[in-house]
């Protein structure tokens, strides 16, 4: 049975990847830092972090260390005020917004690629909006920047932690998805998105580090 582990799995896109992976026969591990009700009934083997707090990533780290998986995915965001940009932002939302999103999981991948196991992968959920190369706008400039910084600092990852050890690292867009986040304006839903990702996880095999949208199709970086 493969197995996983997902951070930031209390509602959204987390939430629906657990129950999607459940379903498939995966077992999953999945972390909340707030109320669980919701993933509780899923099934999932539940453990608490908050990504942001280092203590708390150690002590996911120490309490997991006998455990193996086949993909570790590192979920949890947040999107930070709508009406944040660089010319108005204040200093205190933006480092809560790149250490969320660029610094934080940066460090959560560090300390549990010795969990994932050889032939698996580690995934980063960052955005379609951190493509530099794609970018013809400055619409959630501030967001856009802090995923940038996530796919910035994966490629480090993958080539200086990751090295020559065969694991594969996936940096995902899950589609504009109708959650708390993307708004009930969004492209699709929650379901359509996580059926998406689950076949992008599980067909997508080492070596190499990719950037994938839900469908499996390549984003420029
Ligand atoms: N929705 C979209 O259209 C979209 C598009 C592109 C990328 N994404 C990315 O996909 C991921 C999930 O998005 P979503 O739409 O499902 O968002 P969401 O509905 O707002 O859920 C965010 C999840 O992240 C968790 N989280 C946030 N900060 C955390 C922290 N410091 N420690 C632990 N958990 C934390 C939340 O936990 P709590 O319940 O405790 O707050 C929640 O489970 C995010 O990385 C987001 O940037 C989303």
């Amino acid at each position: 049975m493969p197995s996983a582990l997902i951070l930031g799995a209390s509602r959204g896109i987390g939430l629906g990847l657990t129950r999607e992976l459940i379903g498939r026969g995966w077992q999953v591990t999945a972390t909340h830092r707030s109320e669980a009700r919701d993933l509780a009934a899923t099934g999932a083997r539940l453990a608490v972090v908050d990504i942001a707090d280092d203590e708390s990533l150690a002590a996911l780290a120490t309490d997991l260390a006998d455990d193996r998986f086949d993909h570790v995915l590192i979920n949890a965001g947040i999107i930070g005020s709508r009406a944040d940009t660089a010319t108005n932002v204040n200093r205190d939302a933006m480092t809560a917004l790149f250490w969320t999103n660029a610094i934080a999981p940066i460090r959560a991948a560090r300390r549990l690629l010795p969990l994932v196991k050889d032939g698996g992968s580690i995934g980063f959920m960052t955005s379609i909006l951190g493509s530099v190369g794609g970018r013809s706008s400055s619409w959630a400039e501030l967001y856009s920047a802090s995923k940038a910084a996530l796919n910035s600092l994966t490629r480090g990852f993958a080539v200086q932690d990751v090295g020559q050890r065969p694991v594969a690292v996936l940096n995902l867009h899950p589609g504009w998805v109708k959650t708390d986040m993307g708004g009930p304006d969004a492209d699709i839903d929650v379901a359509t998105s996580v059926a998406g990702l689950a076949n992008v996880i599980e067909t997508t095999r080492p070596p190499g580090q990719r950037y994938l949208d839900y469908t499996g199709a390549t984003i420029p970086w």
